[in-house]
């Protein structure tokens, strides 16, 4: 009989561990509820003990996104009674909520990381669950570096976090150094030991990406017994990332066939959910990524296009209506009109009301005026983009006057005197620049440093096209650091210098932002 996959989600914990890709509370909480409408069985929300900001991250998605759900909130802990508090109350709102600890099993964590002998190691583990499991029902351990352990070590602990009450056992492969067979034989001896102890307990599995094996090595432990996965959207995360939800979730449903598995995962938003977290987090998409790649579902040899008009599943494995994508792409125009417009966006399952859906045609009409043909790829951007101009800020409305505004901007480049002017407003108060520099984009830069009274430096500045047609939107990604913190910033415009001015200001309004995240709920 077809097994039910727990599917764990860790974009916002392992996901959010990539450089630069710090998400603030309000940011969060729209992947979360993204994620939910994704339908994951777990939501790991944060490292708590790590900071104030991201337990108030935790405890905001566990009361906003956990309540009346049987999808479960949780987050991470090191086997240390801080730390277990620490999580215990941010999820202890969610109505099913879990406490996740990690310790290390492989002699490398225990004698080098710890430089304690594994008999201590266990008792520590050990004691942590009794702990965890005094404060609620739901346990998961983490056996940090599993797939390098000595496997009899490795059970000796899994079988004492058991006894001690863990409720769940992830086995990561922490460094992405298993390969499929060998780590499939792991899990199915794992998981016979584990059933027999205690058929309730679920094995979980969380694969890193370093050789580019994770999704492969997920999928091989679902085929020898596991019972969860531990994934990423866009298989972001640590290093070289971890196994990419769309990946295994896919994988699961397309050869149902070989896994005999499913998940509960809502397949239909798979691709808006990797839009959000690639546009929250900054971080793009490579185009031939599996399933969530621009290319993804492009045929471009003229063999191919052939061989699919004459039937789909000669070169068409997944329909790209599963995944959330349209069949059929309707290009607008300025005439579109408004009907045209609301369903394309109705299409993209993005919730918008009336009021803000006037804002956003607005944007439309002067996008279709400048690029003549608007694609779904276009429109998601635009209406993206209004939200974070107009609604965002909506969450800082009583301190709007902090954040700065782009008001007006003039470029000249030429070979001499490359210049900039520029009007940038906050509240009430204008502020003008003139200068010149090196090129353009460091003329306007000098300009923008000049009035705007936020430390920052620009580590990485990266221009790139986003749509199709010679008139695309450029997107301009710039890397900022400010007070050893890294934040990513992003805008887009048919207009590259102006999208490089309003990333800057974007970058600056991020760090602003931080002052007026609550520390209290
Ligand atoms: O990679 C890892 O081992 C982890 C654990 C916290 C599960 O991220
Ligand atoms: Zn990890």
């Amino acid at each position: 009989m077809s097994r039910k996959i727990w599917v764990f989600d860790t974009t916002l914990r392992d996901g959010e561990q990539v450089p630069g890709a710090k998400l603030n509370i309000y940011e969060k909480l729209e992947v979360a509820q993204q994620l939910k409408k994704l339908q994951v069985d777990i939501i790991e929300a944060g490292f708590p003990a790590s900071s104030e900001g991201d337990f108030q991250a935790v405890k905001q998605i566990a009361q906003q996104v956990g309540g009346s759900t049987n999808m479960m909130i949780t987050a991470l802990a090191r086997a240390v009674k801080s730390d277990i508090d620490a999580v215990y109350n941010a999820v202890k709102y969610a109505e099913n909520p879990m406490i996740h600890m990690v310790l290390g099993t492989s002699d490398i964590h225990v004698e080098k990381k710890f430089s304690k002998s594994k008999d201590q190691i266990l008792q520590i583990g050990v004691d942590a669950v009794k702990y965890a499991k005094s404060l609620m029902p739901q346990v998961q351990y983490s056996t940090e570096d599993a797939s390098r352990s000595d496997f009899e070590y490795l059970w000796k602990t899994i079988e004492a976090v058991i006894d001690a009450g863990a409720t769940m056992i992830n086995v990561p492969d922490t460094v992405g150094w298993a390969v499929p067979e060998q780590f499939g034989d792991m899990i199915y001896k794992l998981n016979n030991r584990i059933k027999n102890v205690n058929p309730d307990v679920l094995l979980s599995v969380h694969c890193h990406n370093d050789l580019g094996m994770a999704t492969a090595n997920t999928l091989q432990a679902v085929k020898n017994g596991a019972d969860k996965v531990e994934c990423t959207v866009n298989g972001i995360g640590e290093r070289a990332g971890n196994a990419a939800l769309e990946e295994v979730v896919m994988a699961l449903s397309t050869r149902g066939d070989y896994f005999d598995a499913f998940t509960s995962i809502n397949k239909k938003e798979i691709i808006n959910t990797s839009k959000i977290v690639s546009s929250l987090m900054g971080l793009d998409v490579q185009v031939n990524k599996a399933i969530t790649g621009d290319n993804a579902f492009a045929h471009s040899s003229g063999i191919h296009q052939d061989g699919l008009l004459k039937s789909r599943d000669a070169y068409e494995i997944i329909h790209p209506t599963e995944v959330g994508l349209d069949d059929m792409e309707l290009i607008l125009t300025a005439r579109s009109g408004r009907h045209a417009v609301r369903n394309a966006i109705n299409n993209l399952s993005i919730d918008i009301t009336d009021e803000q859906f006037e804002g956003v045609f607005a944007d439309f009409l002067e996008l279709a005026d400048a690029k003549k043909e608007v694609y779904d790829h276009d429109l998601f951007i635009l209406v993206e983009d209004y939200l974070r101009r107009h609604d965002k800020i909506a969450n800082f409305e009583k301190h709007a006057d902090a954040f700065y505004v782009l008001e007006d901007i003039q470029v000249i480049s030429n070979p001499i005197f490359p210049s900039a002017t520029i009007k940038v407003s906050k509240g009430t108060e204008t502020f003008r620049a003139s200068t010149v520099g090196t090129g353009p984009i460091d003329a306007l830069y000098t300009a923008l440093k000049e009035v705007i009274d936020v430390d920052m430096n620009i580590m990485e500045y990266k221009i790139s096209s986003v749509t199709r047609g010679k008139e695309a939107l450029g997107k301009v990604k710039i890397q900022v650091q400010s007070h050893d913190k890294t934040y990513i910033a992003k805008a887009t415009h048919t207009d590259v210098i102006r999208a490089s001015a309003e990333a800057y200001i974007n970058a600056a309004n991020s760090i602003i932002v931080e002052q007026f995240v609550p520390t209290e709920v």
